[in-house]
C-alpha cells in the first residue's frame, strides 16, 4: 500500500479532539502516517471549531495560507471536517476552491471512503454533512489508545438538544443522542486493559446521559455510568465534562463522595451572573438555583475545584447584569475559568436579538472579569501551600523538572525523586510549597521525611 502523510490541525473543544485521533486511527490502515508539518502533507485536515466567529475566522485565514502551498504542489489534498464543515457545507468549495473534502461532524467515519473516491478519480469537491439522530460512534475496536497514553477521553453522547440562544453546537452536532452503554465500557475495558489509568467521560451535556432518545441499552443515568465506569478494575482516576447545571442531579452530586476514584473538580459553566440574561440566554436556572447546587457539592466534597464558563456583552446585558456576573465570581471563587466575548452565530436565536454590546464595552468586561479571575486564582492556588496532593505524572516541564496533575485538574511541578524512576501515568504525593497562577511547585513528600 502507498504510504502517506497526514497532517490533522484540531480546533475548538475536546470533542474535536478525540474526533482528530479517531480520525487518524481510521486513515492508519489505509497508508496515512503522521507529518511533521502541515506545509509538506499530502493530506491536511482541518477539524474545525465554529462556537465563536474569532475561531472561524481563524480557519478561513488558514485555508488561504493553504491555498498558496497547493499551487507548489497540487497533489496535496485538503479536508474541512467539524463545526465550521457542518455549518457551511459546500459553500466551502466556492469560498475555497483548493478544498477536495468537506466531512460533518457525524459523517467523519466516511473519511477513508472518500479519500479511496478521490484516489479513483471521481471529482474533487466531495461533500458529506447528512445529521441524522443515530449514534455514529462505532463501536470500540477502532478506538483503542497508543502504547504509551495513561489517560484518555471516551466520547459518551453527541450533540445537545439545549438551544441556549447563543449557541451554534444543536446546529453543528445535531440532537442529542446517548451512546450505548455496552460500547462505553467496552471502550473503557479495553483502555484500562491497555494500561490507561485515567478516563474523561466527554459529551455536550453530560448530565443528561440517558435521558434523551434513550437507546434500548442504556438505561441507566449519568450517575449510574459513573459507578460503573469507576468499578473497572485498574482505573485510577475518572473524570467528565462537560455540564449543564439544570442537569446536575443530587444523585450526581452524591457520586463525589461515593466513588473515591472520582476527582474532585467540577467544571459547571454558569454563563453569566444576571438572571435577566440567564433567560435570555435560554439556560433554564437561576443564580440562586445555581448556587444552591455548587453549595451541596461543596458540603459533598469541600475539596472539590469548581471552574466555569462566562460569556460577557450578550446582547442587552446591561453594567448591572455584568455586575452580577462579578459577584458570582467572587461569591464561588473559582479556581478557573473561560471567559468570552459574546459573538453572533450562525443561526442562533440571540443573532437576531437587539441591543448588541458595544466591541469596547465587551473588551471591557472581559478585560475586568479576567484580572479579577487571576487574583481569585492565585489566591486559590496559594490554599494549597503545606498540603500534599497526589499527582499524576505526565510528563517534562523542563530536563530538571517533572510535571503532573492533581486530581483537582492543578498542574504541578517537582524535580526528580532521589533513587526514584518515574514514568507518565504514575501517581507520587508532592508536597506543595510555591503556588503561581498557572501552577504549582513542590517536592517529592517522600524526600520531606
Ligand atoms: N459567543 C461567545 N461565547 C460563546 N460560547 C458559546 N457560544 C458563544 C457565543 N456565541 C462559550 C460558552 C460555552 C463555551 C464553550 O463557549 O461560554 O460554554
Ligand atoms: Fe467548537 Fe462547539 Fe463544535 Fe466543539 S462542539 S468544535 S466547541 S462548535
Amino acid at each position: 500500500m502507498k504510504q502517506r502523510s497526514l497532517y490533522i490541525k484540531t480546533f475548538g473543544c475536546q470533542m474535536n479532539k478525540r474526533d482528530s485521533e479517531i480520525i487518524e486511527q481510521l486513515l492508519f490502515p489505509c497508508g496515512f502516517l503522521p507529518a511533521a508539518e502541515m506545509e509538506a502533507a499530502d493530506l491536511v485536515i482541518l477539524n474545525t471549531c465554529s462556537i465563536r466567529a474569532k475561531a472561524e475566522q481563524k480557519v478561513f485565514s488558514l485555508l488561504g495560507q493553504i491555498k498558496q502551498w497547493k499551487l507548489s504542489r497540487p497533489e496535496m489534498r485538503v479536508a474541512v471536517t467539524g463545526c465550521v464543515a457542518q455549518q457551511e457545507g459546500e459553500k466551502i468549495f466556492r469560498r475555497m476552491p483548493h478544498v477536495d473534502l468537506v466531512v460533518g461532524t457525524q459523517q467523519i467515519y466516511r473519511i477513508p471512503e472518500l479519500i479511496r473516491q478521490l484516489d479513483a478519480g471521481e471529482t474533487s469537491g466531495r461533500l458529506a454533512v447528512d445529521l441524522d439522530k443515530k449514534f455514529t460512534i462505532p463501536p470500540y475496536q477502532a478506538l483503542s489508545p497508543a502504547p504509551h497514553e495513561f489517560k484518555k477521553f471516551i466520547t459518551i453522547m453527541q450533540g445537545c438538544d439545549n438551544y441556549c440562544s447563543y449557541c451554534v453546537v444543536p446546529a453543528t452536532r445535531g440532537r442529542e443522542t446517548s451512546r450505548p452503554l455496552a460500547d462505553i465500557l467496552d471502550e473503557a475495558n479495553l483502555l484500562v486493559a491497555q494500561g490507561v489509568r485515567e478516563i474523561t467521560l466527554l459529551g455536550q451535556n453530560v448530565n443528561s446521559y440517558g435521558k434523551t432518545n434513550p437507546v434500548a441499552e442504556t438505561p441507566v443515568d449519568f450517575a449510574a455510568l459513573l459507578h460503573k465506569v469507576a468499578a473497572i478494575d485498574g482505573l485510577e482516576r475518572l473524570r467528565f465534562t462537560t455540564s449543564n447545571p439544570k442537569d446536575l442531579s443530587d444523585e450526581l452530586i452524591r457520586c463525589f463522595t461515593e466513588i473515591n476514584i472520582l476527582c474532585p473538580h467540577f467544571h459547571l459553566p454558569v454563563q453569566s451572573g444576571s438572571d435577566r440574561v440567564l433567560a435570555r440566554m435560554n439556560r433554564k436556572y437561576t443564580v440562586a438555583g445555581y448556587l444552591e447546587k455548587v453549595e451541596k457539592l461543596l458540603d459533598c466534597r469541600p475539596d472539590i475545584a469548581l471552574s466555569t464558563d462566562i460569556i460577557v456583552g450578550f446582547p442587552g446585558e446591561s453594567e448591572q447584569d455584568f455586575e452580577g456576573t462579578m459577584k458570582l465570581l467572587d461569591t464561588v471563587r473559582y479556581h478557573g475559568s473561560f471567559s468570552f466575548k459574546y459573538s453572533d452565530r450562525p443561526g442562533t436565536r440571540s443573532a437576531s436579538f437587539d441591543n448588541k454590546v458595544d466591541e469596547k464595552v465587551k473588551s471591557e468586561r472581559l478585560n475586568r472579569f479576567q484580572k479579577r479571575q487571576n487574583e481569585i486564582s492565585l489566591a486559590r492556588n496559594k490554599e494549597y501551600v503545606n498540603t500534599t496532593l497526589d499527582i499524576m505524572v505526565e510528563g517534562m516541564a523542563d530536563p530538571q523538572l517533572f510535571q503532573g496533575r492533581s486530581t483537582t485538574n492543578h498542574i504541578v511541578h517537582f524535580p526528580p525523586p532521589a533513587g526514584g524512576k518515574l514514568q507518565e501515568g504514575d501517581t507520587i504525593r508532592v508536597h506543595i510549597q510555591h503556588a503561581g497562577r498557572h501552577s504549582l511547585t513542590g517536592t517529592a513528600a517522600e524526600e520531606e521525611i
